[in-house]
Parts: C-alpha cells; sequence; structure tokens
C-alpha cells in the first residue's frame, strides 16, 4: 500500500510529496527535489517545508481533515517563483497522511503584474490631459467668461490636450490590433523601396517644420518581402518620426535600405531599414528597455515632443510578427541609431 502511493507520487507531473503519520515525508518524487533539495525522506515535515504558510495549511489538512491551499514563494537561482499548494488528505495505513502537489504559477503571476501595471500606466497617461481640460472649462466658465483673448488662448491649449488624447487612444488601439495578429504571418509582397519613399514624402512637412533634412538611400534593384504593408509603414514613420523629434532641428537624418543576402542576426536573407540621427543620443543602458510601453529615455521631453511613448512598442510587435529584430545603437552626444531587419 505504501509502495503504491510512493509509485504514485513519483507519477505526478507535478513536484509533490507524501507526509505519513508519524509528520515524516514518505515519498518525494523528482519534482520536489529539484525545487526542495536531495535528502528530505524519512524527515520531519517541518524541517523540509519551513515557510510559516504552508506549515499551517499542512497542519490544517490534517486536523480538519479537508484540502487546503495556499502559496510557496520560491527561487530558481536566478528569479523569484510563485507556486499555488494543495494540501490534499489522505488515508493510510497507521492514520491520516497529506499530499503536498506545487504547481508553478510564475508566469501567471507576472502577467497579471504587467496587466495591472499597463493599467495603472493608461489611466495616467490619460489623466493629465484630461485634468488639464476639465481645469481650462472651469475657467472658461468662470474667471474668463467673457474674455476674449483669454478664452482663444485657452481654447488653443484645451486642443493640444485633446490631441494627446486622441494620439494615446490611436496608439493604444493600434496596440491591441497588432498584438491581435501577432501570430499571423504576413503573406502579401511589399515593394519596401517604393514604401520608404511614400513614408518619406508624407514626413517632410514635419521635417520641413523641424528643419531636419531627410536623406534617403536605397539600392537600385527593388527591396521586396512578405509582409503587411500598413505595418511596415507604421514601422518606418515611427523610426524616422522619433530620429527627426529626438535628432533635433537643423541635423540630417540618413534612411539607408539595404539588402543582405545572409543577415547573421537571422540566419537568412534579409532587408534592412537604418535609420540615423546626429541628436543628443542616449546612454545605451536604456537599450533593452525603449520598446517597453510607455518607456521613456527623457520623460519631460518626450512628452513636451507630444509622444506617448508606445511608438517603439508598436515597431517591436510588428516586428516580431514579421519575424524581424530591432538593432539600437546610440552614444550619448553622437546620436542613435535604429536599424529593422526584416527577413526576406
Ligand atoms: N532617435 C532617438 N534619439 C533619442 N532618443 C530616442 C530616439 N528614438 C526614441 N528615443 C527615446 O525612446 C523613447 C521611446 O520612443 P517611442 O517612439 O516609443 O515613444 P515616443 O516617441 O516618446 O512617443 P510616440 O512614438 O508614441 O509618439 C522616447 O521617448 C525617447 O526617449
Ligand atoms: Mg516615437
Amino acid at each position: 500500500m505504501e509502495r503504491a502511493l510512493a509509485s504514485l507520487v513519483d507519477g505526478l507531473p507535478l513536484p509533490a510529496l507524501l507526509i505519513g503519520p508519524q509528520a515524516r515525508i514518505d515519498a518525494a518524487n523528482s519534482g520536489i527535489t529539484e525545487l526542495l533539495g536531495e535528502g528530505m525522506a524519512g524527515r520531519h515535515y517541518m524541517t523540509v517545508l519551513r515557510q510559516p504558510g504552508l506549515l499551517d495549511a499542512v497542519e490544517e489538512c490534517v486536523t480538519s481533515g479537508a484540502r487546503r491551499e495556499t502559496r510557496y514563494l520560491g527561487n530558481d537561482g536566478s528569479s523569484d517563483t510563485t507556486y499555488r499548494v494543495h494540501c490534499s488528505p489522505v488515508e493510510m495505513i497507521g492514520g491520516k497522511g497529506v499530499l503536498v502537489t506545487f504547481n508553478d504559477i510564475t508566469h501567471l503571476e507576472q502577467a497579471s503584474q504587467i496587466r495591472r501595471d499597463f493599467v495603472a500606466n493608461v489611466s495616467h497617461e490619460l489623466r493629465s490631459p484630461l485634468t488639464a481640460l476639465m481645469g481650462f472649462i472651469e475657467t472658461l466658465q468662470g474667471p474668463a467668461r467673457g474674455d476674449p483673448a483669454a478664452a482663444a488662448r485657452f481654447l488653443g491649449i484645451m486642443q493640444r490636450e485633446a490631441a494627446r488624447m486622441e494620439r494615446l487612444v490611436r496608439d493604444l488601439l493600434s496596440l491591441s490590433r497588432v498584438e491581435a495578429q501577432q501570430r499571423v504571418r504576413p503573406s502579401t509582397q511589399v515593394n519596401l523601396s517604393e514604401l520608404a519613399q511614400s513614408v518619406i514624402h508624407a514626413l517632410s512637412p514635419l521635417a520641413g517644420q523641424s528643419n531636419v533634412r531627410l536623406d534617403l538611400h536605397v539600392p537600385e534593384a527593388m527591396v521586396v518581402l512578405p509582409g503587411d504593408a500598413d505595418q511596415l509603414r507604421q514601422v518606418m514613420t515611427n523610426l524616422i518620426e522619433n530620429a527627426i523629434k529626438y535628432g533635433g532641428p537643423g541635423k540630417v537624418v540618413e534612411i539607408r535600405l539595404e539588402s543582405a543576402p545572409h543577415e547573421p542576426l537571422l540566419r537568412a536573407p534579409a532587408a534592412l531599414l537604418r535609420v540615423k540621427d546626429h541628436g543628443a543620443g542616449f546612454d545605451p543602458v536604456h537599450i533593452p528597455r525603449l520598446t517597453e510601453r510607455f518607456y521613456r529615455v527623457d520623460n519631460h521631453r518626450s512628452r513636451e515632443m507630444g509622444g506617448t511613448g508606445l511608438g517603439l512598442a508598436i515597431v517591436k510587435h510588428i516586428l516580431n510578427r514579421h519575424r524581424g529584430r530591432l538593432r539600437v545603437t546610440s552614444e550619448p552626444g553622437k546620436g542613435s541609431e535604429f536599424c529593422a531587419i526584416l527577413p526576406m
């Protein structure tokens, strides 16, 4: 009977151990020794399980004869882990035992944390323009009533704040659309050379206002690859717009389209779109976080420029969908280069 229980524990797909009627570990499978270490067989469960919440759950399970659920916080050597632990009463020879199983829910916990952070960020981003709008409405209804000069000025600010909210909502929708399509590989053929020309054309008024020259270099042969034209336009627009915004006035932005017969990063033939500016650049420590939602190197400056901080997050999702990559290099004082790499 006890041997049967031990082999049952062995066969469980989750880390599990069995506490016998003498409060000792009667059986432990390989999953649990990986989690808690070797040599627990025969020891008192208190010396093995150690965490107070878990010990309470085991005790309650024994005294009440009912199932108990709790959490176990571990560390796999590089990061914290969370387990959902079930304690179930088991009838054994000589009394009651407890079967303890561990279910790794670290990823679920992380996902819900990310979701909570995202909602908090969105609310925060929407709140400041909304607060400004409400303040100006109150002023227009009260102190500034009948003052056309003040009204005109406040309406101008209100328009800017409303436009900011509109941009944020548009970027959020765009992000969720891209995420929804993440697993659908694009199949239509897109001519990147033509697309680049058209994006440059569309951005030339913005470049003009900022006194930035856009220099486009495309190879003689057309660069064509399977892709989603609208999304690739978004990638180019985001990268070039950033280079214009953060490169600064009076500078040149170089846009270079290249095709490589063998791209080492993708281990395949690829198209490269390099967007290089000569702005202030940034410390490379920021590079791994740039594509996070709402991450900005310089919060104040980005907001002043009307940025939502979602542009590069959208770029990353689109490149993922195309099985491509984003390579960023930057040096403070020298400028940055954002290179989108797409398999052909
Ligand atoms: N070419 C660049 N030079 C310097 N910093 C850059 C450059 N491109 C991006 N960044 C930094 O990365 C941050 C994130 O860029 P991202 O495009 O995601 O957001 P944004 O430009 O602020 O807003 P949005 O693109 O949504 O309007 C920016 O806020 C900026 O700090
Ligand atoms: Mg941007």
